[in-house]
């Protein structure tokens, strides 16, 4: 029996009897963490599974010396310190494939929401006597392009293909090798800036991707064209993207990701007429968060019993020579 401890959130009862049919569980709040209590709780634990956006650097570690085995609730993994858990050999595990339908469905309606002004219509108020908000896009007719085209970015190409007949373009790290996909065609990446009326994020965030599209990515854009981002804020220089709706220099935005979470409650994306946010929602239906939430917890029971876990981050095979995961 090993002590596992479940935080930052909560599970499905049923994924909580599977951990307490062979281990000792227990739960801790974001806040308990800080606690007399959930300090000795990390103490002790030997296998974790971590839910939402706890940052998971060094100081945590420092404080959870007994962890074998780190199970994300999430795909992502950009908030945690991969070295230090190959240092420490803590294996790191997440739910990768089980949350590409929910994120590319919120993306279309995000795509589809900023090419029809949605912000601006429901900020429209009938009695107000104003003109009604400019004219949207119709998506079908037009260019969106993907930065980045993994497993979300290309279900995200096949259903504005084929539900829209939108034309789909995109840009990714592994080139033009790859080009050929049905359901978009490989650009280079200024072209995509350039020509597309929607950019569509979908890379994640590592050093590599941090803050990429900036300044001179938004000067590149057309003026009447919208920046859609379900995947993670920073990949995004917000600063820049503030700056580019405030001017116009981008027609608007449609974001479910920001570069802090929560925002500060002063953070003029959350105001800007021309932009719609949503609060970090890319997996939030009942039947991705269960997906999600059974994986975490096979994932961590697998591990605990000496099996290999189906999302693999990080693994014996990367203490001694990598430790850069796969995604
Ligand atoms: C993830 O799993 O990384 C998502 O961002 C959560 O919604």
């Amino acid at each position: 029996m090993a002590r596992v401890l479940v935080i930052g959130g909560t599970l499905p009862e049923q994924c909580l009897c599977e951990l307490a049919s062979e281990h000792t569980v227990r739960k801790l709040t974001r806040n308990a963490i800080e606690t007399e209590e959930g300090r000795s709780a990390l103490q002790t634990a030997e296998g974790i599974i971590a839910i939402g956006q706890i940052p998971l650097g060094q100081d945590f570690f420092d404080r959870t010396p007994n962890l074998r085995v780190l199970s994300l609730r999430s795909v992502g993994y950009d908030r945690v310190d991969l070295d230090e858990c190959a240092r420490r050999r803590i294996v790191v595990c997440n739910t990768a494939g089980t949350l590409d339908r929910a994120v590319a469905d919120l993306t279309v309606l995000l795509i589809l929401s900023a090419a029809r002004r949605l912000s601006e219509a429901l900020a429209y108020r009938w009695s107000d006597g104003d003109a009604k908000p400019a004219l949207g896009l119709d998506i079908g007719s037009k260019r969106v392009g993907l930065y980045g085209y993994g497993r979300i970015g290309s279900l995200v190409g096949k259903t504005l293909t084929a539900g829209f007949g939108t034309e789909v373009v995109y840009h990714s790290r592994t080139g033009s090798e790859n080009n050929g996909h049905q359901f978009g065609r490989w650009v280079e990446r200024d072209e995509l800036f350039c020509t597309s009326d929607v950019v569509s994020v979908h890379t994640p965030l590592t050093p590599d991707t941090w803050h990429s599209i900036g300044t001179r990515e938004f000067d590149l854009m057309k003026s009447s064209a919208y920046l859609v981002n379900t995947a993670r804020g920073a990949v995004v220089d917000e600063a820049a993207l503030i700056n580019a709706l405030s001017s116009r220099s981008i027609a608007g935005a449609a974001l479910d990701v920001l570069e802090t979470e929560p925002p500060s409650a002063d953070n003029p994306l959350l105001t800007l007429g021309n932009v719609l946010v949503t609060p970090h929602i890319g997996s939030a239906t009942e039947q991705t968060r269960h997906a999600m939430a059974s994986r975490a917890t096979a994932n961590l029971l697998a591990v605990l019993a000496g099996r290999r876990p189906t999302s693999v981050v990080l693994d014996e095979s990367h203490f001694a020579t990598t430790t850069e995961g796969t995604r």
